[in-house]
Formats: C-alpha cells, structure tokens, sequence
C-alpha cells in the first residue's frame, strides 16, 4: 500500500486510480473511508472483497455537494433542512433510490434505498471532485473490526489488498456519521454518530426514533452494559479489538488494561489510555477507536472501560462500546450484521 500525503499531485493520483475502478483509502472528518466508483459494480465488488463484508451491508456514497444527492435519491422537504444543517458533515441520509440510477445495485445491496453523505473533509471533497464520480465508501477496517481513525489503522488491516491510502492525519471527529433513515413517515436513527439526535430533532421540529435497542444511557456503572440490555442477543458484535471488552468498570482485574473516561479509577496498574481526563465527549469520540486498538496488546486479558455518560456524543460512544463488548460470532469475516 502507497501512503500519499496531503498534495494536489496525490489527489490526482488517487482520483486517477479510482477512475480506473480501483480502490483508495481517504479520510473523513469521521474516520478513513475506502472508496470506489459507485457507478462500476466490480470496483464496488472489490470494496466487499477487501473488507470481508456480507454482501447484504449497504455501503454510503459520498457526493461533493447536495445537487449530487438529488440526482441519485428521491429529494424531498426533510431532506433538504438537514442537508442545509449539516451538509457537509457527519449526517447520512437514507432516502429512495432513483430508478434507473448510475450508481450500481450492489452498493445498496439490492435495497430500494440508497444511503448518502456529504463529507466535510477538504481532502475528501478534493478526492470527489477530482475522481468526478460519486464514491461509495465503508469505513477503512475488516470487517466487524475497530474502525480506522489514522492512515496507520487503514494500512494495519488492508495494506495487503488495497494500493492507495490517502494520508490526512487524525479524523477530527473519529466517529462515523449519524444514518437516519428518511424511507418512513417518521424518521428513524439506524446508527447513532456524528450529529445528536437532539441536533436532529431540533431541525426538523420533531423527537427522532431509534432502531430497536439503543445503548442504555444510565445506570450501568456496575456489571457489563450488554447484560443490561432486554435482549443481548439482538447486539451484533462489531467494533471488536481482539481482546474482550468489560463495561461499566469500577475497578480492574489483574491483566486488564483499563480505557478512562474522567478521572482514572485507583489502584490500577496495566496498560491505561485516557479518552479524556476532563469527562469531555467530543474529545473523548476522537480517541475511541484509537483507544480500542492501543490496548489490544497481545497479553491482555479485557478492556475494561469506565462508564461514559449516554447524552449527546456520548450516545454514538456507548452504541460503538456496546458493539464492542457484544458476543462475538466464531469468526468475525463475512458472519453477522458487520461493517
Ligand atoms: O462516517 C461514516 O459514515 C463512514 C465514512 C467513511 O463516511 N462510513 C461508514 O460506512 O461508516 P460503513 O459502511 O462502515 O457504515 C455504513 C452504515 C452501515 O450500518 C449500513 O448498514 C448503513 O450505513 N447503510 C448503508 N446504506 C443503507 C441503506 N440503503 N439503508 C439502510 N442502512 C444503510
Ligand atoms: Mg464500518
């Protein structure tokens, strides 16, 4: 893999490459994404391939402006509010898919329903316009795995199988975005991200629903989040370090490495990362998935994690956590609802 740093020649490395139906790994202001053409069903193929993701996951295209999710989905009023929130930002819009449309079947996975998104990353919107193509792309991980907030991430999972990365540094926000589904009458949260619900609502003049079980937000100081949950079993594993994850961590048992949130709890003496010593949410969603992947030492035994406060950000934080801890299918390639 070819790590090109932030210049007007990579761009148009990397949008040439991608004209050519190959894959580039770029950033977000959420995390990496690996593009592809979403208008060549084999470039999109290959994005499945390299990930080991179900075919049965939708992916997200990534427009350079609004006028290009118009030409791909059925507009409509709500739309239109939230796109002038939020666009570009970390908001994806679930809407119908024109037909016939340019974009390839396979990256909705044979829905009706297309998903889009206007990111605010320059050098993602320089990757856009440069390719001249809507890109479909997934976070930069294996499937189910932690997903990828440096180039360093995208290049540890898929060095072997994807030619380009484009290096922006860190993500800013380090959460995906939020995925509200606008096919219904009501709208719908299916994933909890970088715009609060609360921010939606506001918008649009109405409370927003979650999807079956969102991450509980209170009272799971002790024990393990998943066990407070009605229905664990409902929770895909995704997000997994290879280690085992432990919620709610008051205190910590010999060989577990310990991620903070506030101040550090006492006595504990292993491997520590701190998401943000002050207790701030936004700072702590940027160091999430870093956090995840720096204490997946070989020798560790769990990640125990300290709780997190369930408003704003933090309700996308708990949802990523709860994943995290879910129980995990035997192999994590290509089983479950991952992506
Ligand atoms: O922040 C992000 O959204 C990042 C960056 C790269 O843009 N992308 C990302 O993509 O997180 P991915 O593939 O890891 O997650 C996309 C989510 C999945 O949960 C998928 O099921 C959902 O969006 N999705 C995509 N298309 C959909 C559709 N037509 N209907 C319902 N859900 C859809
Ligand atoms: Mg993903």
């Amino acid at each position: 893999m070819r790590s090109l740093a932030d210049t007007p020649d990579s761009v148009e490395i990397a949008a040439a490459a991608l004209r050519a139906g190959r894959l580039v790994a770029f950033p977000t202001e959420t995390v990496y994404g690996l593009g592809a053409d979403a208008t060549n069903a084999t470039a999109v193929a290959a994005i499945f391939a390299a990930k080991g993701r179900p075919r049965f996951n939708p992916l997200i295209v990534h427009l350079a402006d609004v006028a290009g999710g118009r030409a791909h989905v059925t507009w409509e009023d709500r739309a239109e509010r939230l796109a002038a929130a939020f666009w570009p930002g970390p908001l994806t819009l679930v809407l119908p898919r024109r037909t016939p449309s340019a974009i390839a079947d396979l990256v909705s996975a044979g829905l009706p329903s297309l998903a889009i998104r206007v990111p605010a990353h320059p050098l993602a919107r320089a990757l856009i316009k440069a390719a001249g193509v809507p890109l479909a792309a997934p976070s930069a991980n294996l499937s189910g795995r932690v997903s990828p907030t440096t180039a360093a991430h995208v290049a540890g999972d898929l060095a072997g199988t994807v030619d380009i990365v484009l290096d922006g540094g860190p993500c800013g926000i380090g959460l995906e975005s939020t995925v509200l589904d606008l096919t219904t009458s009501r709208p719908v949260i299916l994933r909890p991200g970088g715009i609060t619900a609360e921010a939606i609502g506001a918008i649009l003049g109405e409370p927003v629903a979650h999807l079956d079980t969102p991450p509980a937000p209170h009272g799971l100081s002790t024990g393990s989040m998943a066990e407070a949950l009605p229905s664990p079993g409902l929770l895909a594993s995704h997000y997994a370090p290879t280690a085992p994850v432990r919620l709610g961590a008051t205190r910590t048992e010999p060989g577990e490495a310990l991620l903070t949130f506030g101040a550090p709890i006492t006595g504990h003496s292993g491997p520590r990362f701190d998401l943000s010593p002050s207790g701030d949410l936004v700072e702590a969603a940027t160091r999430l998935f870093a956090g995840l992947r720096a204490l997946d030492l070989p020798g560790v035994m769990a990640i125990a994690v300290m709780p997190v406060p369930g408003e704003g950000l933090g309700e996308a934080i708990n949802d990523r956590l709860l994943r995290a801890a879910a129980p995990r299918p035997a192999a994590h390639a290509g089983t479950g609802k991952a992506d």
